[in-house]
């Protein structure tokens, strides 16, 4: 299995839903660097569930411990490993999907490819995983923050047919705090129209889909490698590699294939001596690397499979089946799902700059 991602800022996460613990190994974390766990928390309790009607009822305090690689609290350059004990699971819940394939989720694929299914609360495959990137992404956010004023502020942009277009000026004046006191993290006005989607989707006993706009500030020009490497690329990677992502687009995306050059192209200009693009309409980076100014995507994310509304499926022996869910889901992913992107983009932005640093021109 690859559980590992990185090239200098390498991070291998490990763990099920329902096992002992959750957690990842950090290497490549530069010494010296005073981190703490409350740091580390800070960003976890961001993607705990059960902080809202919004989320899933289930109560997990996701309380991290620093198991190594911080001496008197600074980073040593040895591996960081952190780890967060499960202790929420009700695997009696999960008992039911023993011997039947939930509709779009991964029930089904993880069989085929191993032969053997760990079905509590998802195994592998169950969103808890996500706690440990965000773990490894607190790391990397204080990092680049402290060292180049990088900033990550992903937010909720859609949630079913209520969605937010937003020109790059408004973009540019968002900050953490307007996002944090939304329930769903929309920085919007049309946040209140989002929480009604859900809670009507609630209601059904159904969930609902949602597009998470991907968000990073003071991002110096020149991150990014050629080819293979490139920002955009590594985000959609990365994004792309969380639970029930579904589409992903960079700067002005899937508008730029309705125009002609003329009108996409987007003019430098002398801004009181920067240089800089007239409307950032390339989301901040040309040639995958990074331009100096915002960085700005959309991430289409799929409504959570488990539902409490009756479904048809199979049984492990291909007989017919009626399905509903009885643990406790996630009505929409929106508001846990946030702090997951900002910790994803900020472990492989960390892994770019660090490459940055060790091969950019004298
Ligand atoms: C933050 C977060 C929370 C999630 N919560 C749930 C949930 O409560 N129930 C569920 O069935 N899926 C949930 N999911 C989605 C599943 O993990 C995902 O759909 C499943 O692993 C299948 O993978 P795929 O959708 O990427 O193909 C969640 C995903 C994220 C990112």
């Amino acid at each position: 299995m690859s559980n590992t991602t990185g090239e200098i800022f390498k991070v291998t996460t490990f763990g099920e839903s329902h096992g002992a613990a959750v957690g990842c190994a950090v290497d490549g974390m530069p010494a010296g660097f005073a981190i703490t766990e409350a740091d580390i928390q800070a960003e976890l309790d961001r993607r705990r569930p059960g902080q809202s009607a919004l989320t899933t009822q289930r109560k997990e305090n996701d309380g991290v411990k620093i198991m190594s690689g911080v001496f008197e609290g600074k980073t040593t350059g040895a591996p960081i490993m952190l780890l967060i004990n499960n202790e929420n699971a009700v695997s009696k819940d999960y008992e039911n999907l023993k011997n039947l394939y939930r509709p779009s989720h991964a029930d089904f694929t993880y069989e085929q490819k191993y032969g053997v299914r760990d079905f509590r609360g998802g195994g592998r495959a169950s969103a808890r995983v996500t706690a440990a990137l965000v773990a490894a992404g607190a790391l990397a956010q204080k990092y680049l923050k402290e060292k180049a004023g990088v900033e990550f502020l992903s937010h909720t942009a859609a949630v079913g047919n209520v969605s937010v277009k937003a020109d790059v000026s408004v973009l540019e004046t968002i900050t953490r705090a307007q996002i944090e006191q939304s329930p769903l993290r929309c920085p919007y006005d049309g946040g209140k129209d989002m929480e009604a989607e859900i809670a009507a989707a609630l209601e059904d006993g159904d969930s609902v889909g949602c597009v998470v706009r991907g968000l990073i500030k003071n991002l110096p020009a020149g991150i990014g490698e050629p080819v293979f490497d490139k920002l955009s690329a590594r985000l959609a990677a990365a994004v792309m590699g969380i639970n029930a992502a579904k589409g992903f687009e960079f700067g002005n995306g899937f508008e730029a294939a309705r125009l002609r050059g003329s009108k996409n192209n987007d003019p430098f200009i002398n801004s009181g001596g920067k240089i800089m693009t007239e409307q950032n309409r390339n989301g901040g980076a040309l040639g995958g690397i990074s331009t100096g100014e915002t960085i700005y995507f959309n991430t289409a994310f799929k409504p959570a499979p488990t539902i409490s509304k009756s479904q048809n499926t199979t049984d492990k022996q291909g007989g017919a089946v009626q399905f509903s869910a009885a643990g406790r889901h996630d009505p929409c992913l929106a508001a846990r799902v946030v702090p997951v992107v900002d910790a994803v983009c900020a472990v492989a932005i960390m892994d770019l700059f660090l490459i940055w640093r060790a091969y950019a021109r004298d």
